[in-house]
């Protein structure tokens, strides 16, 4: 099995929902440890819970060189061979995309290339779209600018909020990320 590090920033229903399919006994990838730049974020307590090695460091006070060093360190010591993204919501450097080249996917909330970077749900509102989704793509130093593994498709209902929209392709993104993990790991 390939063995997978999830970076989050967060609440980490995406990091469950890879665990939770790691978990077939035919799945190609498991999860070897889930990272943080915040200490605090909800996923990292349940991922310990769940017996996942994790690990902690929040990069405020400490040269973003130094921080990701240390990210990198602790994502090889895990053994990782390929990182998933699942809400990091920090910028990589070029030094740390360059040195897991073409290894490192993310998901994104949006059907990209539409609507990079933050509060896509939103902008895809305003704009009266009538589709909304979400992507998985390989992470380049280019923001949400690699290549698109798969996406997924949901529509923007009259009356939706930011909120609504977002709950909505978070259930699509929770199907998806698994799906386009397991063909990565196998491409
Ligand atoms: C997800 O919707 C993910 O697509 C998005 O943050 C949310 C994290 O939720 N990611 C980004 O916006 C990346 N720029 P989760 O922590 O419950 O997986």
């Amino acid at each position: 099995k390939t063995r997978v590090g999830v970076l989050i920033s967060g609440r980490g229903s995406n990091m469950m929902a890879l665990v939770a399919a790691s978990r077939a006994p035919d799945c190609p990838y498991e999860i070897v440890v889930v990272a943080s730049d915040k200490p605090s974020a909800a996923g990292l307590a349940w991922a310990l819970s769940e017996g996942i090695p994790t690990f902690a460091l929040s990069p405020k006070g400490i040269d973003k060189p130094i921080y990701e060093a240390a990210m990198d360190a602790a994502l090889r010591e895990a053994g990782a061979e390929v990182i998933a993204l699942a809400g990091y919501m920090r910028l990589l450097t070029d030094w740390f995309v360059s040195a897991w080249r073409d290894r490192i996917v993310n998901i994104h909330p949006s059907l990209l290339p539409q609507y990079k970077g933050l509060d896509t749900h939103a902008r895809a509102i305003d704009a009266g779209d009538a589709v909304a989704g979400c992507s998985v793509h390989v992470v380049t130093e280019e923001l949400d600018g690699g290549a698109v593994l798969g996406q997924a498709e949901v529509p923007i209902l009259e009356g939706d909020d930011a909120d609504a929209l977002a709950e909505r392709v978070l259930a699509a993104e929770h199907s998806l990320y698994p799906r386009i993990l397991a063909e990565f790991v196998t491409r």
